[in-house]
């Protein structure tokens, strides 16, 4: 049976002053240690979101594209497996290929409800309002917060809940902690709720660094705009244009490696922290990874994490894979 939602709008933000303390701790715990290190969610914020988009169309950047069409091959039958009346969205982003979904769960006639859960509050909020008029009726939560600490503030399941994170983001945590994430979805799942899972494949090494090397350099971009949110939220004085861009695939773990490098040695006063830092000629910084998979690598992610594969979508060049997921 469809709730009734009736078309309503509302955002939820669980970011305050108190996150500027999660940018403060994770800079003091990260950038003062041997290998300097920033988790990748800083990467976000209103300009980030700009050229993470704007990465999202480059030729060299094959994810984008290939899982929208993995989720256009295979949306009818997904929602009509999961009798989803719901999305619950990791990491949104701007959703271009959230409609896919919206679209055939509404041909599909449950469509009642959309929750968008991002860090990056400017896209909540213009997600919030463009699907609010897209699909007359459908009642959009939005929830502006880390999904790796304020999933307890989502709102009871409306019915049966799909639970999309596409995007490869997965692949931004590290092995152990993306087991126990995956672990912690159980609860958003709920009892008989999906997750659908976007992952990058492990491929032709030259392909996968192309992804991250663009000619246009707007990862380039994107990567050092961590550096300004530093200067502009904790009054950081990094001379960015003294720092380059760095990505290359490490062939033994499996994924790209993300790195700023200082280009001469480079003093930088945080003044919010009261902390010096120093880099040396080349040292580096890293923001990002982002880990490949095989299909192995993903049934057991998901099994140790206590979930059970269902279904893998993916492309006829298996470059990317979208997979259907659910409780054990
Ligand atoms: N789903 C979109 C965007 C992927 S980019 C797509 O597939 O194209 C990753 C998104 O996750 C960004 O919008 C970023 O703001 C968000 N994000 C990264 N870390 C996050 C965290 N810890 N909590 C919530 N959102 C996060
Ligand atoms: N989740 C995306 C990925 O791993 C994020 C991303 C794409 C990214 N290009 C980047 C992150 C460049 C940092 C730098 O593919």
């Amino acid at each position: 049976m469809k709730p009734i939602l009736d078309g309503t709008v509302e955002v939820h933000s669980y970011l305050g002053p108190d996150d500027e303390r999660t940018l403060a701790d994770d800079v003091l715990d990260g950038l003062t240690r041997p290998l300097k290190e920033l988790p990748p969610k800083h990467l976000y914020d209103a300009r980030g979101s700009e050229l993470f988009d704007a990465i999202c169309e480059l030729p060299e950047y094959y994810q984008t594209r290939t899982e929208r069409l993995i989720l256009a091959t295979h949306a009818d039958e997904i929602a009509a497996r999961t009798g989803a009346v719901e999305l619950v969205e990791l990491g949104s982003g701007s959703a271009t290929k959230t409609r896919v979904l919206l679209d055939a769960m509404a041909r599909a006639g449950t469509l009642a409800r959309y929750v968008p859960v991002d860090v990056s509050a400017t896209t909540v909020h213009a997600v919030a309002e463009l699907f609010t008029d897209e699909y007359p009726g459908l009642a959009v939560y939005g929830v502006v917060g880390d999904f790796e600490r304020h999933l307890g503030h989502l709102p009871a399941p409306a019915g049966p809940r799909l639970v999309p994170f596409l995007g490869g983001t997965i692949g931004n945590f590290p092995p152990g902690s993306r087991r126990r994430f995956l672990r912690s979805l159980r609860t958003t799942l709920r009892s008989g709720g999906f997750l659908l899972l976007g992952t990058d494949l492990v491929k032709d090494p030259n392909r996968i660094e192309a992804a991250y090397n663009d000619s246009a350099g707007i990862t380039a971009q994107f990567n050092l705009n961590v550096l300004h949110v530093l200067n502009r939220e904790l009054g950081a004085t990094f001379d960015v244009d003294a720092f380059e861009h760095v990505a290359f695939y490490d062939r033994r773990r499996q994924w790209i490696e993300m790195r700023v490098r200082a280009t001469a040695p480079q003093h930088v006063r945080v003044e919010a922290l009261d902390l010096d830092l120093d880099f040396a000629n080349r040292e580096e910084m890293r923001t990002e990874i982002s880990a490949k998979f095989t299909p192995k690598r993903l049934r057991a992610d998901l099994a140790a994490a206590g979930l059970e594969l269902v279904e893998t979508f993916t492309d006829a060049e298996e470059l990317f894979a979208v997979s259907l997921a659910r409780v054990a």
